[in-house]
């Protein structure tokens, strides 16, 4: 009885062999530009190794993050609490200063005795992440930094020829080449490993390898067909894209990123076609990595999930990059694969948060489940305010959550955002910093409402018109409720 017991312990510790291991991948700035997305109709892709990915994982089509912008997104996802939690609204805060001393999801698996590893970008570098990495998080890190695009030659985009290119490897070839020598030391080990690599790409610039260009022709580029800003859009839920006029070719374009103002068609079409390029290169960094995974013969024994931090404007609306509450910047790729339970892949069109993954990569790991966070959790080192998915991948086609939240602050205003099956309806309202990270409901600046059956592009605001009253009003109210209530009415 002892020895059986004693068996069965051994058995289901968490960290034991025989516990899967984890590949945690993310790319930065990248928005659903895979060919698994294209109903999207977010303009040309090429990403193989992703799409193969896909095919054997739990794709999500609609997950959302909490905050499109990286550190607070990561922060997000790497501690499963909302920004409201964490108090990470920029790039200066460190969630561990201002929001609690949170274990994240490296640092739990690390706790359970698997050896984690980060390469790459994984927390926003400097002092949103204590001037490093997040030590705490972390048994090895290792991060690489771009050389291209430094101060001197800032331009927005760079096709790197084969000759540049051996002298000076890009940030992701060598970000690709230490997970593969890190995959080959922890296949060695007797503990399993939660590794997370983090590529650059394709966060401007957009730097990539000659060879990406030619996958897309110049006359395949389109402009977006809605270069303008949404009808009634209120000027609150707009940004001037200051991170890309701050390249030199592109400021000396003189833009000033206003409303109803555009880059010359010329700079649109090399912009989009280098941020598809840049795309391609970093599936092509993910190819090899997971390549050593097949070789290494890990791939039955690795659960292996994949996201973009948040999602991004390439012109539609006349907008670029992130910083908004729109459905292009807070929509983002995400796949989660686990042996034995995605093999024959599933797709879902469930809403889903990025909020979701911390949760759901420990259920799929046989890790203890994190519990729900109470409304007050800055002193609780675990907890969750996300639901694990593992359900969706038995049952993809289920009724999950009936809406999702996101949000986005422009100094003492902050967007509430929220995502129904047929809606988005945002609302700006008055919000105090530090110490308090209070809003005032009562003190509504503007309100946003779209309508995605009719119009996925949201060209339209609709919050205003006469017959939008009683929507907006259960909008509203789901909104101020929460997502608590969200979750409550979940199975799992
Ligand atoms: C945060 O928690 C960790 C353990 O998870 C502990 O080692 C560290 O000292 C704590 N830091 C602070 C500032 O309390
Ligand atoms: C931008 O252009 C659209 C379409 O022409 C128009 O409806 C909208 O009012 C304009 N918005 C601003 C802020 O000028
Ligand atoms: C931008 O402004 C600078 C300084 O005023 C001027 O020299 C330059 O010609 C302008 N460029 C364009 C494209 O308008
Ligand atoms: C991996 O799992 C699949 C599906 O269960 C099985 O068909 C395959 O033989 C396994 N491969 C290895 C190398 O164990």
């Amino acid at each position: 009885m002892f020895m059986l017991l004693c068996g069965l312990i051994a058995l289901l510790l968490p960290g034991a062999k025989g516990a899967k291991n984890v590949l945690f991948i993310i790319a930065d700035d990248l928005r659903p530009q895979l060919d698994v997305y294209k109903e999207f109709n977010l303009g040309p892709t090429h990403t193989p190794n992703l799409d193969e990915l896909a095919g054997k994982s739990l794709l999500l089509k609609r997950a959302y993050v909490q905050y499109a912008l990286c550190s607070p997104s990561r922060t997000s996802f790497l501690t499963g609490r909302r920004p409201d939690t964490t108090h990470v609204y920029d790039l200066d805060h460190y969630f561990r200063t201002v929001g609690g001393n949170f274990t994240t999801m490296p640092q739990y698996f690390k706790n359970h005795g698997y050896r984690s590893v980060g390469i790459g970008k994984i927390y926003h570098p400097g002092m949103a992440a204590s001037h490093g990495n997040d030590p705490i998080s972390w048994n090895e890190f290792y991060r690489e930094t771009e050389e291209f695009g430094a101060a001197g030659h800032k331009l927005s985009w760079k096709a790197v020829s084969d000759a540049e290119r051996q002298k000076t490897p890009l940030v992701d070839e060598k970000i690709a080449a230490q997970a593969k020598r890190s995959l080959n030391e922890l296949s060695k080990m007797s503990q399993p490993f939660f590794l997370a690599v983090g590529f650059h790409k394709p966060h401007l610039p957009f730097v990539f390898p000659q060879k990406f260009l030619s996958t897309f022709p110049l006359s395949e580029i389109h402009l977006p067909n809605n270069a303008y800003a949404p009808v009634d859009m209120p000027r609150i839920a707009w940004s001037s894209y200051g991170e890309l006029r701050s390249y030199n070719d592109i400021g000396a374009l003189n833009a000033t990123g206003q409303p109803n103002t555009t880059l010359p068609d010329h700079i649109v079409r090399d912009l989009r076609r280098a941020y598809f390029s840049a795309v391609s290169y970093m599936d092509a960094m993910v190819g090899e990595v997971l390549a050593e995974v097949k070789k290494l013969n890990l791939m039955n024994d690795t659960i292996i999930s994949f996201i973009g931090d948040h999602g991004y404007s390439l012109g539609e609306h006349g907008l670029w990059n992130k910083h908004t509450n729109f459905e292009d910047a807070v929509h983002a790729p995400m796949m989660i694969r686990v042996p034995g339970l995605t093999d024959q892949g599933a797709v879902t069109d469930q809403l889903v948060e990025f909020v979701d993954l911390f949760p759901t990569i420990v259920e799929a790991a046989g890790l203890p489940q994190l519990t729900m966070c109470p409304e007050q959790s800055s002193h609780i080192d675990i907890c969750s305010e996300g639901k694990s998915m593992v359900h969706l991948m038995k049952y993809p086609h289920e009724q999950w959550k009936t809406a999702a939240f996101s949000q986005y602050r422009h100094g003492h205003v902050m967007g509430y955002s929220v995502r129904t099956n047929r809606y988005r309806y945002t609302e700006w309202v008055k919000f105090s910093g530090a110490p308090n990270y209070k809003a005032d409901l009562s003190e509504v600046v503007a309100e946003e409402l779209y309508d995605h059956v009719q119009d996925m592009q949201e060209n339209i605001n609709l919050a205003h018109h006469g017959n939008s009253a009683n929507i907006v009003a259960s909008l509203k109210k789901t909104l101020h409720v929460g997502w608590r209530s969200i979750h409550t009415n979940l199975i799992g």
